[in-house]
């Protein structure tokens, strides 16, 4: 019988245990979590971080056509030198003008209903795309018709978003302009519905590397170019 006790016990802390020290420990402490005034005189800012809210509604197209099962929305931490975040990473590929980026933090998630951190990363992170983002016309070329841009993009072609419609008067302007290949028929236009007007304004909100205050200094730091 006592064998049973202890058995039960030793189930009861090998399950407990986890669960009180990675579900609700962590729960409860971050659940408070409130903006940060910056110090002006420390941080050279004013106001609070995070600072702008990203756009909910965007956020709930993102979530039911399914982006966040191939774009992450989190620059990793360097743990045990392993792995993680070196100068740069979360940019894009291509040389475009740096822009500070860091690890994402707690707080950089704050205002969103839902953290996206996402599933897997067959697309770029899209934690600071918002830096790097071209013109939402391009934006909306990109999600109507990805091969559009990239001849060689993976990424789902997301038209459900748009309307084809015929063009009565002049032509609409929002109207997607497309290279001839991807273009509707001679008569007709495409043009984003409002979902797509969210999801674009959405994309462009993504900016997770707002100074943290007491660390400005250190990200400045950090962003300037490696020393090679
Ligand atoms: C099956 C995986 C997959 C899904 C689902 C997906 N994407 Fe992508 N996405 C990619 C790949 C791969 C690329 C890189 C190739 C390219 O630019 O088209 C990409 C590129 C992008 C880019 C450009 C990123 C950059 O750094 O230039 C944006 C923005 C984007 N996707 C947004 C979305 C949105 C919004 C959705 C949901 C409506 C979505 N993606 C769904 C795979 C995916």
């Amino acid at each position: 019988m006592t064998n049973f006790r202890t058995f039960i016990l030793g189930l009861a802390a090998s399950f407990g245990l986890p669960w009180l020290c990675l579900i609700v420990i962590p729960a409860l402490t971050y659940q408070q979590l409130t903006p940060v005034a910056y110090d002006k005189d420390a941080d050279g800012l004013e106001g609070y971080y995070p600072p702008a809210p990203i756009n909910g509604q965007g956020q709930l197209v993102y979530i039911r056509e399914g982006c966040n099962q191939c774009h992450t929305q989190m620059i990793r931490p360097v743990q045990l030198g392993l792995d993680g975040w070196y100068k740069g990473w979360g940019q894009d590929q291509e040389q475009r003008a740096a822009t500070p980026v860091r690890p994402t933090e707690l707080r950089d998630y704050l205002g969103e209903k839902y953290a996206l951190l996402g599933v897997q990363r067959v697309g770029p992170d899209l934690a600071n795309y918002g830096w790097r983002a071209p013109a939402a016309a391009q934006l909306h070329q990109h999600l109507y018709a990805p091969r559009s841009v990239n001849d060689w993009s993976s990424m789902p072609a997301y038209s459900n978003l748009y309307k084809v419609q015929k063009i009565q008067g002049p032509v609409s302007k929002h109207a997607l302009v497309l290279p001839k290949k991807f273009g509707p028929p001679s008569g007709y236009e495409v043009v984003p519905t409002p979902e797509a007007e969210s999801l674009v304004q959405y994309l462009l909100s993504l900016k997770k590397d707002y100074p943290v205050p007491g660390q400005s200094a250190a990200v400045a730091a950090a962003a300037e170019p490696a020393k090679k």
